[in-house]
Formats: C-alpha cells, sequence, structure tokens
C-alpha cells in the first residue's frame, strides 16, 4: 500500500506516556466509589460491581511479567474517533511485554463480532501498520448493541473457545454503560471474564468527575476549527457570503463550543443555552438576524455561524414535535401506503395537535419532509441529517426580505452551507490523541493484569505534559444513574452536556459580543501539527484547559 510522507513518519512516532506506566507499575486501591446518583437502585443492579475503589497507578522497581500467559479480545464500538488504533496498539505492546506469548483478538465490525464469533488475531505486522493512524479499519466497528442475555451467553462461548480472560470495549457512554452489564453479568456467572471499557467519542459527552475527556475530541474539533478558520480567512477576503457551518456532537454542543473558542467565528448557537432560554426557532432566527444587519450596518455582508448538530431537538416545541412525529410514525402502514409527499404531509398535519401542526407548517417543506421520512432503528429522527444549517438560512433569508422591504436592512445576504463531522473523525490523531490513547490502552492491560473489572481505563491530569499524567481505574458504576429509556428506567453512563455555568460556555458568552463586532476577531488556527514546538503541537483543547482553570 503507498503511503503519503507523513504517513511514514507518523508509523515510528512513539506516544509519551506518563512516568508511572514507562516501567514496572503497581496498582494503588483509593476509597470506595459511589454512583453519582441514585445510589440504591444502581446498588442493586451491579451488586458485584458497585462500591470499587478507586486505582492510581505508580511506578515501581523490577518488571512487571506474567507467568502464564493470556488472551484478550478487543471490541471497536460505535462512530470512529481518532486514535482508536492508538488503544490497540498500547494494549499490544504492553501485552507482549507482560509476556510474549499473550495474545490480542479483535473482534470484526463492532460488538457483533463479540457475539457472532467474528476475530482476527492481532500480530506484531498488522499493528505496525496502524500505530498513530486515524479511523478504526484495523477490526471495524459497529453500533449494535450488547444488552441482551443471550448476547452474553455468547460472548462466553466465544471466550472460551479463544482462551480470552478479558474482553476491553471502546466506546462512548452507551457502550461502556454496556460494559458495566456485561462485567457484572459475567462475575455473577462466575466464568472468568473481565471487561474494561475505554472513554471514546468525538461528541466530547462521555467526561465527568474522574474521565477528563473522552478520545478523539481532540483531534475532530482541531480539523473542523482549521476549516472554519480557512473559511473565515475567505469570508473576510473575498466579503460576501455569511457561512452557516453545522457540526457534528450528536445531542451535546461540545464541539461547536470547542470550536468557536478556537476560531472566534461572528454567531456559535448552544444547544444548551437554546434550551434553558426557551426560545423557539424564531427567538432564534432574530439573533442571527440582529448580527447580520448591524455587520451590514457596517458594510460587511459576511460572517462565520457555528450551528450544533443536535441544535434542533433543543427547541421545546420542536422537540414536543419530534416526540409528536415519533409516536404517529411508528410502524405506521397508513402512513407509508400514502402516495406521494402531498398526501403525506396532509396526513401528518390532521394529526399532530394544533401547536405542533403551526410549527410544521411553518417549516421548510424540505425540512419538514426530513422530520417525517427519516428514522433510525429506535423510531426515532436521526437529527445529524437534518440540515438545520438550511432551514436558518432560509428563514433568516425570509426575516431579512422583510426588513428590507420596511427599509430597516440595506444589506445583501448571500450565504453558503457547510456541515463538517465526517472530514474529522478518522483525522490522524494529534499528538494529544496519540499519547492519550496510547496510554488508554496500556492502562487497560495493568487493569487486567491485576484481574480487575468492571473499571474504565483512566488517563488524567492531562493539561500537563503526558509525563506528569495520571493513570489508573475508575469503576463504570460510579459514573451511573437512572434514566428513562424507551419509556423504562434504566442504568446508564450520565452524559455530560454542555454546562452553561461551566469556564469554557462562559467564556463564550463573555466574548461573542465581541466575535459579532464588525471589528473581525477571527483566529485562523492552522492543521493540526505533528512535529515541532510543544506549544504548538501539544497543546490540549481550549474546553480542557478553561474547565481546568488555565
Ligand atoms: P459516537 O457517539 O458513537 O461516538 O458517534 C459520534 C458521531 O460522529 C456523532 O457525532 C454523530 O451524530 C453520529 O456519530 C453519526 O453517526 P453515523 O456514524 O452512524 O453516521
Amino acid at each position: 500500500m503507498q503511503k503519503s510522507p507523513l504517513q511514514i513518519a507518523r508509523q515510528s512516532y512513539q506516544p509519551k506516556m506518563p512516568v508511572a506506566l514507562q516501567g514496572a507499575v503497581r496498582l494503588v486501591e483509593g476509597k470506595e466509589t459511589q454512583s453519582v446518583a441514585d445510589q440504591e437502585e444502581i446498588k442493586a443492579l451491579f451488586p458485584n460491581t458497585y462500591g470499587l475503589p478507586l486505582i492510581t497507578m505508580e511506578p515501581t522497581t523490577g518488571k512487571n511479567h506474567c507467568d502464564e500467559p493470556f488472551n484478550v479480545g478487543v471490541i471497536l464500538s460505535g462512530g470512529q474517533a481518532p486514535g482508536g488504533h492508538n488503544v490497540i496498539s498500547g494494549l499490544y505492546d504492553s501485552l507482549k511485554a507482560l509476556n510474549p506469548k499473550n495474545k490480542l483478538y479483535g473482534f470484526l465490525g463492532g460488538p457483533s463480532g463479540l457475539i457472532d464469533g467474528k476475530y482476527q488475531e492481532l500480530t506484531g505486522d498488522i499493528i505496525d501498520e496502524y500505530r498513530n493512524t486515524g479511523g478504526f479499519d484495523i477490526i471495524g466497528s459497529g453500533r449494535t448493541k450488547l444488552e441482551e442475555t443471550w448476547q452474553f451467553d455468547n460472548g462466553i462461548e466465544v471466550c472460551k473457545q479463544l482462551g480470552i480472560k478479558a474482553v476491553v470495549i471502546i466506546g462512548g457512554d452507551d457502550s461502556n454503560t454496556n460494559a458495566c452489564v456485561l462485567a457484572e453479568y459475567y462475575l455473577q456467572k462466575q466464568c472468568g471474564i473481565q471487561v474494561i471499557g475505554c472513554p471514546k467519542t468525538i461528541d466530547g459527552d462521555l467526561k465527568n468527575e474522574m474521565i477528563e475527556t473522552s478520545f478523539g475530541f481532540d483531534t475532530a474539533c482541531k480539523v473542523y476549527s482549521e476549516l472554519i478558520g480557512n473559511i473565515q480567512r475567505d469570508a473576510n477576503s473575498a466579503k460576501k457570503y455569511w457561512h452557516f457551518i453545522r457540526l457534528m456532537g450528536r445531542s451535546a454542543s461540545h464541539i461547536a463550543l470547542e470550536c468557536a473558542l478556537e476560531a472566534q467565528p461572528n454567531i456559535c448557537l448552544i444547544s444548551e443555552e437554546v434550551e434553558a432560554k426557551k426560545m423557539t426557532l424564531n427567538d432564534i432566527v432574530e439573533d442571527i438576524v440582529k448580527v447580520i444587519v448591524a455587520r451590514a450596518n457596517a458594510g460587511l455582508n459576511f460572517g462565520t455561524i457555528l450551528i450544533p448538530e443536535g441544535l434542533i431537538e433543543f427547541i421545546p416545541a420542536m422537540r414536543v414535535l419530534i416526540q409528536e412525529l415519533n409516536d404517529m410514525l411508528a410502524n405506521n402502514e397508513e402512513f407509508t401506503g400514502l402516495d406521494g409527499d402531498d398526501a403525506k404531509r396532509e396526513y401528518v398535519k390532521s394529526k399532530l395537535t394544533p401547536a405542533s401542526c403551526e410549527l410544521y407548517r411553518s417549516l421548510p417543506k424540505g425540512i419538514a419532509r426530513q422530520l417525517t421520512l427519516d428514522r433510525d432503528p429506535h423510531g426515532n429522527v436521526m437529527v445529524s441529517q437534518i440540515e438545520t444549517e438550511k432551514l436558518l438560512i432560509e428563514m433568516v433569508g425570509k426575516r431579512l426580505a422583510v426588513l428590507k422591504a420596511n427599509g430597516e436592512y440595506k444589506g445583501k445576504f448571500s450565504a453558503l452551507n457547510h456541515f463538517f463531522g465526517y472530514e474529522g473523525r478518522c483525522a490522524i490523531p494529534s499528538n494529544f490523541d496519540a499519547d492519550y490513547c496510547y496510554s488508554i490502552g496500556v492502562t487497560a492491560t495493568h487493569l487486567i493484569a491485576a484481574g480487575k473489572t468492571g473499571y474504565m481505563s483512566l488517563v488524567r491530569n492531562l493539561t500537563k505534559p503526558a509525563e506528569a499524567w495520571i493513570a489508573g481505574g475508575v469503576p463504570i458504576t460510579m459514573m451511573m444513574n437512572m434514566e428513562k429509556r424507551n419509556g423504562k428506567m434504566k442504568p446508564v453512563i450520565q452524559k455530560a452536556l454542555v454546562d452553561l455555568n461551566g469556564a469554557p460556555f462562559k467564556y463564550l458568552e463573555a466574548h461573542r459580543e465581541e466575535w459579532a463586532d464588525p471589528v473581525t476577531s477571527y483566529i485562523y488556527p492552522g492543521p493540526v501539527q505533528y512535529y515541532g514546538p510543544s506549544e504548538v503541537c501539544d497543546q490540549p483543547t481550549r474546553t480542557l484547559l478553561l474547565e481546568r482553570g488555565k
């Protein structure tokens, strides 16, 4: 396979690691833990894995070695995030360092690989091809949920056949919730299979008191910020377009917020704020229009607006409309049998409550149609496929036309739309993600060797140089609370949305008027750098720095 010079150079990059992981390691147990909320319910559901102590890894003398070789299976779960391959290479190297006879198996295509017994042994040759590369293509990923007993039992059979002592699940909040359920089940069954989770997702919403950030967020945000910066330079040069840029991130607005902190656009919408202020779609449009008019009055008919992917679900009236549509359209053969878009539109209008019907009618027809068409396997609208940026362009354009007719706006509105998501999910990991992920993999091996299960591999103190990072383990039950899922209360890892009292949002709030102003405040972050001074190459995200008081 042909490679670019950068690909070749990155193959030999040696990730930086905490001092504690550089030689022999000893595990120190800390205080017993409890779940973030609903302690009684979580304890009852996880009698074997509840309350486990926090673990810190400390350097010790000698050499870690295990006399009895053992095998480990690894799964990549959900959306791609830069650094996944380094978790696997960290796991591989540390397993082989403990005993060269240890083996690492990769389950293919995500969690279904474990259930169906589809796997591949990961050998040194394979691992070397994927060191410090983006993507999940070494073994593939998938979104199958591991939640049913028959799946867990199949997993036992497959692991027994391969002599697997532990399964490492690299995933987001849902996959790690399932990792915890699996760990508990395997302990109850006394089948001797440990389960360790690793915190992955570009969305940045798997974080808490112990997990400072999920891997992949750093690289993905840096890639999007570079593109936003480039667009801002273009806008500032051509001076003729407003760019409406939607950013991935599912529900949480962490990616949009981080990109705003890095590139200082004229406007950045934050879904969590829209919800807290109970804003309507018209309120959002009015806010955008105000900035466009003010800039036009200063002769500037251009700018940038960041829009988080999940925005639409956080507008209270929209949320009600979407819920009504979900209920109405679930397994609705009458609807699917209707001929043509017009008939479907009339059907929907006849069934909605008056308030939702009015909102539905006010939407551009294309968007209204998307809301009725796209459903995921659970019957929910796939918000990532709703082109909110186009909806806003259309609504803003209409409002500006009214103002123009009234003589209140004299500018020229020409808008372009962008959606950044897949462009960043498989980027070559930044030094931060390359180092962080490799360390997460090595930490997972030490947890396994010590017989731990139901833990998430933990690397923290991340605003310090990698050598000063602290490795350890956090019991997954510690991150759990009870939430309603499909009408039933379930134990799940608490998702972290943007904290409106947190330092990153406060920074945006304090600066956004200045950024909207005709005097340009744009920052042009430029591409991710891998070689050069540390302040250029190793900086963590602005979100992480602000959260840690830097
Ligand atoms: P994860 O939660 O699995 O990490 O997914 C991240 C993500 O990129 C979201 O930002 C996005 O909404 C979603 O995946 C898109 O899903 P798909 O990969 O199925 O198109």
